[in-house]
């Protein structure tokens, strides 16, 4: 049998018998030294930018010259209040106040139940999911199913990628002109029992932040309701601007909860939920996680804008190809 691999690619299987951490150390490895060797520029980025100052001086260089306004797109969330977005982005690192229109919602629905996705992310181990989430698997069931780069084949996503108030929130919150840098389609299924190296893998029970530019902004939408059952996505508020020495001197992205439980408040941990449509912006610089579905799986969708032009740490879900 194959061994799994992450939604960029990277193999997930690794020896036994290592410490969790060295672990994933291992199999991440090779995927930063590709994208590196592509662009010695993202080793940079991928070093530096886990410290809040090296952060805040990268965007802050980069965006007078780059701001500007994305006003003329068209948008489907008209009631949305930008400056109240940004606000909260600013403060909390998330703003939970979008909704997708009914017509949105239902295209999106009608593709991923039309075209296959990949168990555990193997482009080997195509499946098709109806929309209640329901999936007939040979062998031990997977943790995600990923559409990988189908998802620029939906109009609705690609609609939804350049929405004006989507942007204009990116473009405020970022100071510069945002880059589109990633969407992502994918299922969690249930799996109560998935071995921890995979949820690591998937960020399921994970807390971690992502390092994908020097700036990023991430959109997500559930497409099917999410309660506490279906894998709702956590995270820690404030986590984005108020962060400890001991967790930017890291080479780990992930960390555990038991560190992030000794700095921040219970109050500050936040778990999501939401109706099916139901969307929030996330500065993923805030630790946050998805959680392991018990009850019934997750639809969801991701839209990423960063504020270069760097290489994305992964194989697809880039509108590079
Ligand atoms: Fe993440």
């Amino acid at each position: 049998m194959r061994p799994p691999t992450a939604p960029d690619g990277r193999t997930a299987a690794i020896p036994a018998g290592m410490g969790a951490r060295v672990r994933r150390l291992t199999t991440r490895l090779n995927q930063y030294i590709a994208t590196g060797r592509r662009n010695p520029v993202w080793f940079a980025m991928f070093i530096f930018g886990r410290f809040t100052l090296a952060r805040r001086l990268a965007w802050g260089i980069r965006s007078p010259s780059r701001r500007r306004s994305r006003t003329d797109h068209p948008t489907i969330f008209p009631a949305v209040d930008v400056e109240a977005a940004v606000r909260d982005l600013r403060v909390d690192g998330i703003h939970p106040g979008l909704m997708l229109p009914r017509t949105t919602l239902a295209e999106i629905l009608r593709f991923a139940e039309a075209r296959r996705c990949y168990a555990n992310s193997d482009p080997n181990r195509a499946i098709r999911v109806n929309r209640g989430g329901d999936v007939h698997f040979d062998g031990p069931p997977p943790l995600i199913a990923d559409y990988h780069g189908q998802v620029f084949d939906c109009p609705a996503i690609r609609q939804l990628a350049t929405d004006g108030t989507l942007t204009r929130i990116a473009t405020a919150y970022l100071r510069s002109e945002p880059q589109l840098t990633r969407c992502r389609l994918w299922w969690s299924f249930v799996a109560p029992d998935s071995p921890a190296e995979l949820r690591n893998t998937f960020s399921q029970d994970a807390f971690h932040f992502d390092i994908d530019d020097w700036a990023c902004l991430k959109y997500f939408f559930y497409l099917v309701d999410v309660d506490d059952g279906a894998g709702p996505h956590r995270v820690i508020r404030g986590s984005h601007r108020n962060r400890r020495l001991r967790h930017q001197f890291t080479i780990f992205k992930g960390q555990s909860l038991a560190s992030l439980t000794k700095v921040y408040p219970a109050r500050d941990f936040l778990t999501i939920t939401g109706p099916a449509g139901f969307g929030f912006a996330e500065d993923p610089f805030a630790f946050h996680t998805g959680t392991v579905a018990t009850v019934r799986p997750r639809l969801m969708l991701e839209v990423e804008y960063g504020v270069s032009q760097l290489p994305v740490a992964g194989r697809y879900g880039s509108p590079q190809g």
